[in-house]
């Protein structure tokens, strides 16, 4: 479905992540979904904080690493408090991850600092709804979808959140309440 959202179907994976170049952080890596796509990259260190799917994101990643012929790494940690230097990335990637986390703010300021001067944040995320009605009914709906969806909210401000922060962010694309998006950050 989110292919269809985003565009050609099955697709919007690999369009995510074949172009990144460089040092890449992917964040909450789930069991491994973007990992064969990553073409260009450099390196690939991915955290998990859900031990179950990190096991199988590790499967993924030794598939990735032959395939690549890369470095591809899997940490068991949160987003927000990432095991990791400053500036050791070039790139972070998002998907689908910033619906759930625990502290939002605490994984931006995480990823901001690990990030590289120059470096850049992908995302594709599904955001609250613009119209105020929708919203509104996200907002009623989330207590009880994130009880069986784990943690996962309907009605998070992510967007409105990384302006706030200070990041430059580009909208690439948006379909519904589905955004892909680029972003750099902020002046020091
Ligand atoms: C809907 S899944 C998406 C997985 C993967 N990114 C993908 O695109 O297939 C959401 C993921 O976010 C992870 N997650 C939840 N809270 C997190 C946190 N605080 N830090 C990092 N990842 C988190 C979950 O464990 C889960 O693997």
């Amino acid at each position: 479905m989110i292919g269809r959202l985003l565009g050609k179907p099955g697709g919007w994976r690999a369009r995510l992540v074949e172009g990144l170049s460089g040092d890449v952080l992917e964040i909450g890596v789930g069991t491994g979904a973007n990992l064969p796509y990553y073409r260009n990259a450099a390196s690939v260190t991915a955290i998990e904080p859900d031990p179950d799917r990190a096991q199988k994101a590790q499967a993924a990643a030794l598939q990735a690493a032959t395939q690549l012929g890369i470095s591809v790494r899997i940490d068991v940690a949160p987003a927000e408090c990432l095991p990791y230097p400053d500036a050791a990335f070039d790139v972070v990637v998002s998907s689908l991850v910033f619906c759930s986390v625990a502290d939002q703010s605490l994984a931006l300021e995480e990823i901001h600092r690990v990030l590289r001067k120059d470096g850049l944040l992908w995302m594709v995320e599904h955001v609250r709804p613009r119209t105020p009605i929708l919203a509104r009914l996200a907002t009623f709906v989330t207590p009880g979808w994130r009880r069986i969806a784990h943690n996962c909210h309907l009605d998070r401000p992510t967007l409105t959140l990384l302006q706030d922060a200070g990041w430059q962010v580009e909208v690439l694309r948006r379909r519904g309440v589905f955004v892909k998006l680029r972003a750099r950050r902020g002046m020091e």
